[in-house]
């Protein structure tokens, strides 16, 4: 099995179409079929509950382009880059660190410099045309745009989703009574100029992520749950060459992982990612490299998921530290600090200054009390060459170092301003779609089928008549209209063969087939087959609201087997 046969199915069965492909397709886009689209809602809907119900998060919908001062803040417009180059004679543009990547152990660490010698030495030449390659540039991956008609504002399509939390921290700080911890999500398109697209969704120049920004008081990295999750394991594949099985506790005592929090979200991560059904024997987390990291992040890991690419990073999660927000701050001018209050007022000493009354008055008459009282707020190490600015009725004044003393107080105060860290975890939607499917192919014989956890699966029951005649179709349309009323979705088919019609469920993934056959009329029982195991059991049809329930919850279908076909 490769990635062509599963991308094939998914385009044969409704998942994933190739976008403007009656236009010959364009590199890295796909749009979402009927069924792709609804597995990738459940994926989503998945997400969510976890993070929100389980975990109390917040949500919010921000837009997805931004003036260029929130990408100028964030620091995309001036380092979100990746190493192109460029083949001398097809011209075709390629990621530099993607061509060496058989010829070193982890090429995005490598400079310009490192990477061109590599080319060089080692004869790299132009995949597509095997021509002479340019030397290594930066190209930025940032989509430009205007905003407006005429000359307009410049803008961009927002690269991740994290930045549209970050600019409405203080209304989200406000929203969450000025609390911290606070933790907030956003699923949304996310936009990369990417180099060179390929691998199917993998790598696409739009997007989909599903982003949680945690933001903690930066001195306190202790989670109140992380003792619920000390024990578990996570497979760890540290930047120091390391790979290793550790307890969640372990991992943060022997300091592998910098703290609690992302310790915590990292196992979070991992089981939201099992219970979709992604495969745990194919699931591991790699550290960065410091050279690796992301211009924002202190310490970070992916989740990454064996595929038939090799190891692939489908979830990011950053410790991005307090970068965006001072980032932000210092752009905007806007106070987006936390305060953090003390369990008692604690007393404090600090240089204030103070004014000298006795001759402002003389210099400034009316105005001398007020400039008085702008002065007293005003924090000394403003002062610049031995003067300070304060502002009295919308008129700046440069006020002399001669007009005040800076003296020592002491006070008494209930807390202190903190900038928040943030610890993020970015889940890209499409890779943890595609690692669904593909952890869930497989052949049997010439069939193809989809072992889709249920939860996930597009379509939960099959639900066929053995004959489309006889009342077998009207009982078995009864039945899939109660089952889809009911809020389960189902596919009616009664055409062809049950084999066939089994078979076409097995191959997008749907866990269970109901069939109404003449028993049903003389006994009221049904067929229900499982997927997996192929197991078929008659069930009663007046319990199929239960039972339809109970196996999408995992029950055991023997459970309900009615043995002859009596009540
Ligand atoms: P890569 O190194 O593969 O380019 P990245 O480190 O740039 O990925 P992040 O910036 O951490 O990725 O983005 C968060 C998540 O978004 C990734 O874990 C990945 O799942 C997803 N993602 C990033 N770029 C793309 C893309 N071009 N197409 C699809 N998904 C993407
Ligand atoms: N928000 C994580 C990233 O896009 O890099």
């Amino acid at each position: 099995m490769d990635a062509s046969d599963v991308l094939s199915l998914c385009k044969r069965r409704g998942f994933l179409y190739p976008s403007y492909e009656i236009y010959g397709g364009v590199a890295g886009m796909y749009d979402y079929g009927p069924l792709g689209t609804a597995m990738r809602n459940n994926i989503v809907e998945i997400w969510r509950r976890l993070y929100t119900l389980g975990e109390g998060f917040v949500e919010i919908d921000s837009e997805t382009v931004g003036p260029e001062i929130v990408f100028k803040a964030s620091g995309h417009v001036d380092e979100f880059a990746d190493k192109m180059v460029k083949c001398r004679s097809c011209e075709e543009a390629h990621r530099a660190d993607h061509l060496v990547k058989e010829l070193h152990p982890n090429p995005s660490i490598l400079k310009d410099k490192e990477l061109d010698d590599l080319i060089r030495t080692r004869g790299v030449t132009c995949p597509a045309c095997g021509g002479e390659l340019s030397t290594v540039e930066e190209f930025n991956l940032m989509f430009k745009t205007v905003i407006g008609p005429g000359s307009g504002r410049v803008g961009y399509l927002r690269p991740e989703t994290a930045q549209g939390i970050f600019v409405n921290f203080p209304n989200l700080y406000r929203f969450n009574r000025e609390k911290l911890p606070l933790g907030v999500i956003q699923v949304g398109r996310g936009y990369r100029n990417e180099i060179s697209p390929r691998q199917g969704v993998i790598r696409m120049r739009e997007f989909n992520m599903m982003e949680a920004e945690l933001f903690v008081d930066p001195e306190d990295k202790g989670w109140p749950r992380f003792n619920d999750v000390k024990d578990e394991k996570l497979k760890l594949f540290a930047n120091d060459g390391r790979e290793m099985e550790l307890t969640v506790g372990e991992a943060v005592e022997q300091g592998v992982i910098c703290n609690q929090v992302l310790a915590y979200f990292m196992w979070f991560t991992q089981e939201f990612l099992k219970s979709i059904g992604v495969d745990g024997e194919r699931l591991r987390f790699r550290q960065h490299e410091r050279d690796e990291m992301a211009h924002y992040a202190a310490d970070c890991w992916d989740a990454e998921a064996l595929l038939s690419f090799g190891w692939t990073e489908i979830v990011g999660i950053a410790d991005r530290g307090c970068w965006d927000l001072s980032r932000h701050i210092k752009f905007s001018g806007v106070d987006m600090t936390a305060f953090k209050r003390f369990d008692t007022p604690h007393e404090v000493e600090r240089d204030a200054i103070k004014p000298k009354y006795g001759l402002l008055g003389p210099k400034y008459k009316a105005l001398g009390a007020k400039i008085g009282k702008a002065l007293e707020a005003t924090d000394p190490a403003l002062m610049e060459n031995n003067a300070v600015t304060v502002e009295v009725d919308g008129e700046k004044h440069v006020i002399g170092k001669e007009m005040f003393d800076i003296v020592r107080v002491k006070e008494k105060v209930s807390g202190v301003k903190v900038i928040p860290h943030v610890i993020e975890p970015s889940h890209g939607l499409d890779r943890i779609t595609y690692t669904c499917l593909e952890h869930a192919y497989a052949q049997k014989g010439d069939m193809e089928m989809l072992r889709l956890s249920a939860a996930i699966a597009p379509i939960k029951f099959g639900v066929f008549p053995l004959m489309a005649r006889d009342d077998l179709d009207k009982v078995a349309m009864q039945i899939d209209e109660d089952i889809r009323y009911s809020g389960i979705e189902t596919f009616y088919d009664d055409s062809g063969s049950i084999g066939r019609r089994y078979a076409r469920m097995d191959e997008i993934g749907t866990p269970y087939c109901i069939t109404v056959d003449y028993q049903t009329i003389e006994d009221g029982t049904v067929t229900l087959r499982e997927r997996d195991s192929q197991s078929q059991v008659r069930v009663n049809v007046k319990d199929l609201p239960l039972v339809t329930r109970a196996v999408l919850c995992g029950a055991n279908i023997d459970q309900f087997v009615v043995a002859d076909g009596s009540e």
